[in-house]
């Protein structure tokens, strides 16, 4: 008896099906399952229709729905995954789990039965597949006047199984802001901001060519590829060989890694970074009262310069603030300067801040009509031989900066605050935060302003380079949430 079912991932068809043939005692050898995609001259199309399925005129079940036998909801979840394998023996091997199930009680007890660990299987590979999508699509801009920005975002893809419809949910959520259209051989996914639709699949020829920024991603990718951190087996295993073809950096990474041992030998032998004369050595006038609030970023400048609330100003070159025009819509407090930052006096001018300023050019918002700053004014560091190592500020440290940053906020005057890491966010909100849970989202300072709070850049730079990605893109989406609170498509960040 053959059964068609409507599309290769049309579960509830599967499920309509299954009901009646196990009503009608259809053993499962007796059924051959097949999809319209197989039937059909479209190469495995996955984006049909989700009508419910037909049974072949010759099988002559009753049509009635009849009562599926209670199952474990682990199994129902299960058979979620397993259908949207590539394996076109998936739907017999669900039905032939479900007799099963029916028929023999002990089944759901047996923790080593031979379908159930192949289903398992199945359901792994799904999810792996899953996962590896969300961190390898590399969008590309294409102009396109009726998108925000003048931009459409394409990807090309190949998954291993019919993930696209499981999977666009995700990127909807991450990539509210954009426009963007995933193209893969067997079904197409886009979001145009408000709705989400699928369309049979594309071939690679439709997917766009290279773009400006993928140069820039490049070369980002060259600079932070650390090679006393390269492990090869490490990076291949969680960057199989079969994405390479569709990952523009793959094609440095030979390169690099050839490169590697000679580089490393190099960060060993290279000179120290200097640190300049320390401001804070010079004599100090005794410290004068500090207005509450600050009539200007001089003012500011003066009354940090000196500031010995806690030890970190003893040892750091001079005081860091923030700097941006005052009415700045919006205002992102990173935790404290770096080594760079320390150095030349501004906030996030070193990797960090790179990292940052991309995230940035990425939604078209200018530095200057931002403002930027930090939870802990001075730089805190180790001294690990020749380099200085950052060290993060302890809690009772940045308590007694927050009253700079207060001072700041109170000068800018900001619609809105980005929180970047957990410093931040606790000065902020004036909690402990965990920012992998709460990120994305707005919370409320005690002050009544909203915060939104999301990682800081180095976490991002710290990350395995492969990981990279997917990361920068939910960090662009998170900010692209706090510019769209913030300023409102067509008003401008300042005034
Ligand atoms: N990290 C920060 O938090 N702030 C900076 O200014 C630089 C790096």
């Amino acid at each position: 008896m053959r059964v068609q079912l409507d599309g290769e991932v049309d579960i509830a068809g599967f499920r309509a099906q299954a009901r009646q043939l196990l009503a009608a005692g259809v053993r499962p050898e007796l059924v051959q399952w097949t999809t319209s995609a197989q039937t059909s001259d479209l190469f495995a199309q996955d984006c049909a229709s989700q009508a419910p399925a037909v049974i072949d005129a010759h099988c002559g079940l009753p049509q009635a729905v009849a009562p599926l036998p209670r199952v474990p909801a682990a199994f129902i979840e299960l058979c979620e995954s397993v259908v949207l394998h590539s394996d076109p023996q998936r739907f017999a091997l669900m039905y032939q789990l479900l007799w099963r199930l029916a028929h023999e009680p002990g089944l759901r007890h047996d923790p080593l039965d031979e379908d159930m660990l192949r289903a398992q299987q199945m359901a792994k590979a799904v999810r792996h597949d899953i996962h590896k999508m969300r961190a390898f699509v590399r969008f590309r801009e294409v102009p396109d006047d009726a998108a925000p920005g003048g931009v459409r975002h394409v990807a090309w893809f190949e998954p291993m199984h019919h993930i696209v419809q499981a999977n666009a949910p995700w990127f909807m959520r991450r990539f509210t802001q954009m426009n963007w259209v995933l193209l893969t051989p067997r079904c197409c996914a886009a979001w145009d901001g408000s709705k989400l639709t699928f369309r049979p699949g594309a071939s690679r020829e439709e997917a766009p060519a290279a773009d400006a920024g993928e140069q820039h991603w490049l070369t980002y990718y060259r600079s932070i590829f650390n090679p006393a951190r390269l492990k090869l087996a490490m990076m291949q295993k969680e960057m199989p060989r079969k994405y390479w073809h569709n990952l523009p950096e793959a094609s440095l990474i030979s390169s690099l890694a050839a490169q590697a041992m000679a580089r490393a030998g190099g960060m060993i032998d290279e000179a120290p970074t200097q640190p300049v004369r320390k401001v804070s050595r010079l004599a100090r006038p005794a410290r004068p009262a500090i207005p509450l609030i600050i009539e200007s970023p001089d003012e500011l400048k003066q009354a940090t310069q000196n500031c010995r609330d806690c030890p970190i100003g003893a040892t750091a070159t001079q005081a860091v603030n923030g700097d941006g025009p005052q009415r700045a819509k919006l205002m992102f407090v990173g935790e404290q300067p770096g080594d760079q930052e320390d150095l030349a006096g501004r906030a996030f001018v070193g990797p960090a801040g790179h990292l940052f300023q991309r995230a940035l050019e990425r939604l078209g918002i200018r530095r200057d009509e931002i403002f930027v700053t930090n939870a802990v004014r001075h730089f805190k560091f180790e001294l690990r031989g020749k380099r200085r190592i950052h060290k993060t500020p302890t809690q009772a440290e940045a308590a007694a900066c927050l009253h700079w940053l207060e001072r700041e906020i109170q000068w800018v005057q900001p619609h809105a605050l980005v929180a970047l890491g957990a410093t931040a966010s606790r000065s902020l909100l004036g909690r402990s935060v965990a920012v992998m849970s709460e990120r994305g989202r707005w919370h409320t300072s005690p002050g009544g302003l909203p915060v939104m709070v999301t990682v800081h850049p180095s976490a991002l730079l710290r990350m395995d380079p492969h990981l990279q990605p997917a990361a920068f893109e939910q960090f662009v989406a998170d900010l692209a949430l706090a510019t769209a609170l913030a300023s409102p498509p067509g008003l401008h960040l300042v005034g």
